[in-house]
């Protein structure tokens, strides 16, 4: 297990107050829209590592079950707030490292991974716990910017990972080795339209378990 690198939440944790008026409404579209086309069945129940300020929070239906964990205490507060007030009596949220979940094995239907894989210091670990926590059969769902597979585009946003590692991302990501190196049964790769930056992906966890990780 490689060693937890506080920096990327503390960002966040510091930037609270502004997220929600940068960025909300602008994810909340997306959001809206990949959730609600995943029709989540009643009872379902939902993990979101990287909850954040709860900007995914509204889509969710109430009839299913939704935990949403971040690392960031002061992003948690904001979501703890939107959960009261709205009387949301099926969200609940935990502070909790995406890379090290406190929960058992097979517990949950959905794994949600919204704009936060090029966030935490090791994807691939993420990934291996939300397989870890999925049941068979259940669904992980990532929303996330990758590096273009253009060469000249995604040379410049590869250049440019120093600077925005110092800012709390990361830009160097690549879809293909991704999912190469999580092992994730993709099932579909979509874009919300032609020219967004987002990339949605739904991986299914194999009935009879899950493919164990390969190392980066
Ligand atoms: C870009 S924000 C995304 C928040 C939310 N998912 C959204 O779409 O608005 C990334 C989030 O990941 C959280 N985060 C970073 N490292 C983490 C970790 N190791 N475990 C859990 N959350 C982490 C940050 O605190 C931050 O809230």
């Amino acid at each position: 297990m490689p060693e937890i690198e506080a920096h990327e939440s503390k960002l966040y944790a510091e930037f609270a107050p502004l997220y929600d008026k940068i960025f909300g409404k602008i994810f909340y579209s997306r959001l809206e829209s990949v959730i609600d086309d995943l029709d989540i069945p009643p009872g379902a129940k939902v993990l979101e590592v990287g909850a954040g300020t709860g900007t995914s929070f509204p889509a969710y239906p109430t009839h299913c079950q939704v935990t949403g964990i971040d690392l960031a205490p002061d992003m948690l507060a904001r979501a703890q707030r939107k959960i009261r007030d709205n009387g949301w009596s099926h969200l609940t949220v935990r502070e909790m490292n995406a890379l090290d979940l406190d929960f058992p094995d097979n517990s949950f239907d959905y794994v949600m991974a919204f704009h936060v894989v090029t966030v935490v210091p090791d994807p691939i670990r993420m990934i291996a716990e939300a397989k870890r926590v999925c049941k068979p059969g259940g669904k992980i769902v990532i929303v996330n910017h990758f590096t273009s597979d253009f060469p000249l585009l995604g040379a410049l946003t590869e250049a440019l990972d120093p600077i925005t590692r110092w800012l709390g991302w990361r830009t160097n990501l690549r879809l293909k080795p991704f999912i190469k190196t999580t092992d994730l049964a993709v099932e579909r790769v979509y874009k919300l339209s032609k020219t967004s930056l987002y990339t949605v992906l739904h991986g299914r966890k194999a009935r009879n378990g899950f493919r164990p990780t390969r190392e980066l």
